[in-house]
């Protein structure tokens, strides 16, 4: 594997500090080392600067707008030159506004993509149906074709175009979806196995069906590490009970590795100053490393460098 890493250190699509610290954590934890160690070749392309919009005032109950409309097209611009220069593209978030950015910059380099969104939440509110205003639960709408009209323009969006089917999408581990994004995800028939489905068919089946039901297009994981139950991954913004397990989270990247699809990977919202001690801390970051070793060929079993030899 050839990984482009891209640092997104950016939290103004919600309102919890912190989560700009998360791309630095993940690399001090050994990131980019354990890739190398596992045989990839890994290109660190560092972390994105964002202006900070002076008088960025809510724009339809949505903070922070303009701020996340700037961010996202920066973003957009370097998974764009990361999947042009060959690289699976790896973006280090930051909350999960930035998917926003990363799935349009993908396909803006490579065509439709398929994208899994492994989550306890569905991010599919537009800016007029969000209770909170926050754009982190918003991504989703802002990306979908069908959803193209139920979203306003917006200040410093007019580079983006929707750029994604609701065909093209499977969300995995949702448990804590809003009235208004359930009826959403019900009118566009967006496939979703929630925690129920996992809990039914087990995360073996749930991964079959999913790549069953997406065509062969690049895959688009966007992870965000609510997804996992909270025992495991606290230091979180957004946590909700009852989540996927540590062995379940690692099967879903283990399984998208195998497909050969996997063309760019989010892993968002860890965030560094939430969770009530450093245990809590360490073992949110140190369960994101190994979701992302997963995507690169880290099994279970063990591995082995295509060139060795006993000594
Ligand atoms: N549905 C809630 C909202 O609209 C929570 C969203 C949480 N999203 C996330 N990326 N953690 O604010
Ligand atoms: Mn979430
Ligand atoms: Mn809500
Ligand atoms: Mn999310």
């Amino acid at each position: 594997h050839s990984v482009g890493i891209i640092g997104a250190p950016f939290s103004k699509g919600q309102p919890k500090d912190g989560v700009e610290c998360a791309p630095n954590k993940l690399r001090a934890a050994g990131l980019l080392e354990r890739l190398q160690q596992q045989g990839c070749a890994v290109k660190d392309y560092g972390n994105l600067t964002f202006e900070n919009v002076a008088l960025d005032e809510p724009v339809k109950g949505s903070k922070s707008v303009r701020t996340v409309g700037s961010a996202n097209q920066r973003l957009s611009e370097a998974v764009k030159a990361v999947k042009r220069d060959g690289h699976t593209a790896v973006m280090l978030g930051g909350d999960h506004s930035l998917a926003i950015g990363s799935i349009h910059g993908h396909t803006a380099a490579v065509g439709p993509v398929s994208v899994v969104w492994v989550d306890a939440h569905a991010d599919i509110h537009t800016p007029l149906s969000s209770n909170t205003g926050n754009i982190h639960g918003q991504p989703m709408s802002y990306l979908l074709y069908e959803l193209q009209s139920k979203v306003p323009p917006l200040p410093n969006f007019s580079w983006m175009k929707p750029c994604l089917s609701s065909r093209d999408l499977v969300y995995i581990g949702l448990r804590d979806v809003d009235p208004e994004e359930h009826y959403i995800m019900k009118l566009l028939t967006v496939k979703a196995f929630s925690m129920t489905q996992v809990d039914q068919l087990g995360v073996a089946r749930v991964m079959e069906e999913t790549c069953d039901y997406l065509s062969k297009k690049p895959i688009h994981l966007s992870y965000d590490i609510d997804a996992i139950d909270p025992s495991v991954t606290p230091a979180t913004g957004t946590p909700a009970v009852g989540g996927l397990t540590y062995r379940e989270g690692i099967y879903i990247t283990e399984y998208l590795c195998q497909t050969g699809l996997l063309s760019a990977v989010d892993m968002v919202e860890v965030n560094p100053l939430r969770g009530r001690t450093e245990d809590d801390v360490h073992s949110t970051v140190s369960t994101a490393v190994d979701l992302l070793l997963g995507c690169f060929g880290r099994r279970r079993e063990g591995n082995h460098l295509p060139d060795y030899s006993l000594p």
